[in-house]
């Protein structure tokens, strides 16, 4: 499956786009805002690339105009879901390359999952998380129409052995 946007094409991950991985998820920047520590490979990126071909629905974000992989957004359906509790609800995550940050290919990219969330998939509720302190992506959900819905406090993140907050932003059939 694929989905466009005016700007961005959102394809499904191939083997060969774990460079282009690796290149951006190496910087601990991108990790620290989605609770993974920096890639130190590229067998490592090969692996998440894997493990996105896998997934319902996880995409490489590609710009037209640049026609390369800048980042990843994806929508998380039924066991895969860790913030939703029903069939009808979804989870979000998304990051993009510290090079190409400030223009606008996150909100832009959630713009399209929200567009298969609520049209396609006829979901209630898509849910998103962020960080305390990660502005940039309350910003991102704030922009595409999320309202803040709770706050899980000083949880236990597996994937980085850290204690985090997480707040948890709601989004219903808002598009
Ligand atoms: C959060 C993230 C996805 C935003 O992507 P983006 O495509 O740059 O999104 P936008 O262009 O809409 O910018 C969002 C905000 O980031 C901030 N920002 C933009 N460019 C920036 C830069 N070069 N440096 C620092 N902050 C910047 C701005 O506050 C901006 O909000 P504004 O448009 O109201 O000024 C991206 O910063 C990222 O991948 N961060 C690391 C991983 C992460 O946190 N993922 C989200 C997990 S919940």
């Amino acid at each position: 499956m694929e989905l466009e946007t005016k700007r961005l094409l959102l394809r499904p991950w191939r083997l060969e786009d774990a460079d282009d991985m690796y290149e951006l998820a190496r910087d601990p920047e991108i990790g620290a805002g989605c609770g993974f520590n920096a890639h130190k490979s590229i067998e490592e990126s090969r692996d998440i690339v894997r493990m996105f071909m896998d997934s319902r629905a996880t995409f490489a974000v590609v710009p037209k105009d640049l026609g390369r992989v800048v980042g990843t957004a994806g929508l998380k359906l039924g066991d895969e879901c860790s913030l939703g509790s029903s069939e009808d609800e979804g989870d979000i995550g998304y990051w993009i390359g510290k090079p190409f940050w400030g223009n606008g290919y996150a909100p832009e990219a959630v713009s399209a999952l929200l567009k298969l969330a609520f049209e396609e998939l006829r979901l209630k509720r898509v849910w998103a998380g962020y960080f305390d302190g990660n502005d940039r992506s309350k910003r991102v959900l704030e922009k595409r129409g999320f309202v803040y819905h709770h706050t899980n406090k000083d949880i236990l993140w597996k994937l980085t052995g850290k204690v985090v907050t997480e707040h948890v932003m709601l989004c219903e059939q808002c598009i």
